[in-house]
């Protein structure tokens, strides 16, 4: 008969012990969801009294603006502090010249003013980029027949939109197009019209992503060519490459970003970190459209529990090193932690 005592392994280290009760593990958890870093996307349309739900994502709405205000007041007083909002231009104002990026009462524009009449304190973050402006969906002026956008007519463009954000109210104009030099070039607009407190939150490494599918329904971008998937590898980054990455973030903070953005965010934990380990400046990740579709179609099927998937996904992103997270589960992460 065997000794019970010879099945003891002889462990000098036993990791189990911290995380032997709930308040053990609780006192050494190493990372926390903050709801005051919590950024909510909305997407906002024309019209009154609208609220439209986008199929591929379920729970989330596009508002006319009265609907916006709505909604921006659930979030503060959930705790969010922040929006970015995303316009879907009615086609009729979409062309080539993307002319309706410049009309200072344009719907985004609007939306902004209103906003910020409402809600002093509240934080908007302005999006810079074409694409919900052109009838192609490509986030730049494009000579016709061609599928690159040119980049400095682009870049023009863009710094006009800084001001007009900036003058509609928003605190922070965020570049999402993948222009080369535009964060010089938004800083120099800014400072020269007197803006010179707004803040550059740069998507300083997004990559050419199929998860942002749903987004581009989201914002009409994708409904006008159907038949072919929308290509923006020729300005968003290459999935497989790291070290372009940190080429891109290191040109945004000499640039003068104050915030550098990753994007997406769950599938590029590597570069949040090598980003967390390269720049003192504060992190945004950008947990897209297709991350939380992902998410929600499993939890509908019932194969995946949307409490618990959630939280992982979050606590995720700020392990890696994020600061801010900009994702579509702020609110109802925000609800959650209310019961
Ligand atoms: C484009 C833009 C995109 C997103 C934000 N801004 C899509 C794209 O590059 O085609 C995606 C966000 C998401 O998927 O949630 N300026």
């Amino acid at each position: 008969m065997s000794d019970k005592n010879n099945h003891i392994l002889n462990l000098t280290r036993r990791p189990r012990r911290l995380r032997q009760t709930s308040n053990i593990r609780k006192m050494f958890n190493e990372t926390e969801i903050n709801i005051s870093q919590l950024i909510q996307p909305l997407f906002v349309v024309e019209g009154k009294n609208i609220t439209e739900p986008i199929k591929s994502m379920p729970g989330i709405n596009r508002y006319s603006i009265d609907k916006l205000v709505d909604e921006c007041k659930v979030l503060l007083d959930l705790g969010i502090l922040g929006v970015a909002l995303f316009p879907k231009i009615n086609s009729d104002f979409k062309c080539d010249s993307a002319k309706e990026a410049l009309n200072p009462n344009g719907l985004n524009y609007k939306a902004i003013r209103e906003l910020r009449r409402h809600f002093p304190q509240m934080v908007i973050i302005a999006d810079l980029a074409l694409d919900p402006y052109t009838k192609h969906g490509h986030d730049g002026l494009i000579v016709a027949g061609e599928d690159s956008p040119l980049n400095d007519e682009t870049v023009e463009i863009l710094e006009e939109m800084a001001v007009l954000s900036a003058f509609a109210g928003a605190d922070i104009v965020a570049p999402s197009d993948m222009m080369d030099g535009r964060v010089a070039a938004i800083r120099k607009a800014l400072d020269s019209n007197k803006f010179k407190s707004t803040l550059i939150l740069s998507y300083a490494a997004k990559f050419a992503s199929a998860f942002y599918g749903p987004f581009r329904e989201a914002i009409g971008s994708s409904i006008i060519k159907p038949s072919k998937v929308l290509d923006k590898t020729s300005y968003q980054l290459n999935p497989a490459n790291r070290r372009e990455a940190k080429i891109e973030v290191r040109l945004d903070e000499k640039e003068g970003a104050d915030i550098l953005m990753i994007k997406p965010a769950g599938p590029y934990l590597d570069i949040i970190r090598d980003t967390r380990e390269s720049s003192n400046l504060p992190i945004a990740a950008y947990q897209v459209s297709g991350e939380y579709a992902q998410i929600m179609a499993s939890v509908e099927k019932g194969w995946l529990n949307l409490e618990e998937t959630r939280r992982e996904s979050l606590i995720s992103i700020r392990r890696a090193g994020a600061d801010i997270i900009i994702s579509y589960f702020s609110k109802s992460y925000a609800e959650s932690c209310l019961t």
